[in-house]
Order: structure tokens, then C-alpha cells, then sequence
């Protein structure tokens, strides 16, 4: 279960020049963490553009070969409503930069279907898929302190019971499919990715202030590691 003791976040501040490859390290070390415990790991991957690299890093050596990724299975946490093959896809993004670059088999790769004309059948559809909790949640923060495709004062935050739903972005792609407060809340281990001095002020409210989950989603993380970059720490006390 995620910390829910306020104040068990794990801050890590690297150079710009180090954030991918430390990104990407603590990401493989949490996998091969959660194989050694259960045999498999459930990785959830963040999409947005913060994480390519990372992910990019986690495809080749040293440690590309640090997890056995025939014993991982790739959900997502949110997706826009765009065809697989689109330059806005999450999963198009992690496709290119991790999943067609390491073994996992096909069937253990669980995109979001959230083209489907359908969206609230697509979300019930993803949601059997989820296990109870994912071993390993990678998250991303937007300049309004969005997470996964949970905005700000969006319904979605208070979700109690569905686990995937769809949901509307004030940024195109508008139409979504995301995780909801639960799943987040139970995974194993959460690693949030922020970068860049355009997230200073909002990941200073995020980490330091009093805000609401409903004002700033990415508060529904309460514990996690969270691997910044200098620009994106320039305004937490201290920096
Ligand atoms: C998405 C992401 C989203 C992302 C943030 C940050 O679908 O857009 O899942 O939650 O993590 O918007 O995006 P950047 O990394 O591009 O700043």
C-alpha cells in the first residue's frame, strides 16, 4: 500500500543532465524489487512527454538488463482517446521508447482502448484487467497539478468505487480514459517524475503547501519517490 502517512515522500533532486538515467534506475530498481518479492511485477506507465527519455534509458544496458522483463506487465494510467498509432498515444510513446525495445511478451502489454467510440465500456473493460494493486505506479505531474489524466475539481476525484473512468482534459486530446484516487492509493510503490522550471511553482504547492487533492490532484500521492529535477525544485525550501 502506498505511504499514507503524510510526509513519507522520498524526494530525490538530480542535475537535468542525470534525471532520465536516475529516473529510469529507480524505476527498474522497484520492478526487479517487486519480481524478487512476488515473481512479477505490474508496472503502470505514466504518458506526457517527462517520461520518454526515461524510458528510453530504461530500454538499453546496464539496465535494460537489470529486470527480467518476461515476468512484467504493462498497464497505463491514463490514455487519450486517439488511435495506438497516433503521436499523442501514451502507449504509442512507451511503445517506441521502451516496450518494442525489451521482451515482454505481447499479451502482458495492456493498452488503454480509449479510441473506442464506447468509453465508459472501454474503462469497465480496462478496469477487470487492473489487479488489486499495481506493484509499481509511475506518475507524472501537469503545470495545474494534474496526475494520470485526474484534473483539477474533476469529477473523477471523487471516485471511490470505479477503478479506470473516462474523463475530459481542458488540453487536447480533451477525451480521456484514467485511473482513479483508489488504484493510485493501493499501488505498492509510486515513482512521480517531474521536470523543468515551468513545474517549480506547482510542485513547491504540491510538496510544501496545503492544497486540496481537488486542487491539485498529484496530492493524492502521500508517500512515493519522487525524482525531480533542479529546475523543477528551484522553489521547495531549501533549493
Ligand atoms: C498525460 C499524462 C499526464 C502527464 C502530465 C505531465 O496523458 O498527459 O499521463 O498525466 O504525466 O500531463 O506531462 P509532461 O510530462 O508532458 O509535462
Amino acid at each position: 500500500m502506498n505511504d499514507d502517512e503524510p510526509g513519507a515522500r522520498r524526494i530525490v533532486i538530480c542535475d537535468a543532465a542525470s534525471f532520465d538515467g536516475i529516473g529510469a534506475a529507480t524505476i527498474a530498481r522497484s520492478v526487479a524489487d517487486a519480481i524478487g518479492r512476488r515473481g512479477h511485477c505490474a508496472l503502470a506507465l505514466a504518458g506526457g512527454s517527462t517520461p520518454r527519455r526515461v524510458y528510453e534509458r530504461l530500454a538499453v544496458p546496464p539496465l535494460r538488463e537489470e529486470v527480467d522483463w518476461e515476468r512484467v506487465a504493462i498497464f497505463f494510467g491514463d490514455e487519450r482517446s486517439v488511435p495506438p498509432d497516433h503521436e499523442d498515444s501514451n502507449y504509442g510513446m512507451a511503445a517506441a521508447a521502451l516496450l518494442r525495445h525489451v521482451p515482454i511478451p505481447e499479451a502482458s502489454i495492456h493498452r488503454m482502448e480509449a479510441e473506442r467510440a464506447d468509453r465508459d465500456a472501454a474503462a469497465r473493460d480496462y478496469a477487470r484487467l487492473l489487479p488489486e494493486s499495481l506493484d509499481v505506479l509511475v506518475l507524472g505531474m501537469g503545470g495545474d497539478g494534474h496526475t494520470a489524466s485526474l484534473f483539477p475539481h474533476s469529477d473523477a476525484l471523487a471516485e471511490a468505487a470505479r477503478r479506470v473512468v473516462p474523463a475530459r482534459s481542458p488540453a487536447p486530446p480533451h477525451d480521456r480514459l484514467t485511473i482513479t484516487p483508489p488504484v493510485i492509493r493501493a499501488a505498492e510503490v509510486v515513482i512521480v517524475l517531474v521536470a523543468g522550471t515551468a513545474k517549480a511553482g506547482i510542485l513547491a504547492r504540491a510538496l510544501e503547501g496545503s492544497s486540496t487533492s481537488a486542487e491539485l490532484p498529484i496530492r493524492i500521492v502521500t508517500g512515493g519517490t519522487w525524482v525531480v529535477d533542479r529546475d523543477a525544485a528551484r522553489e521547495l525550501r531549501g533549493q
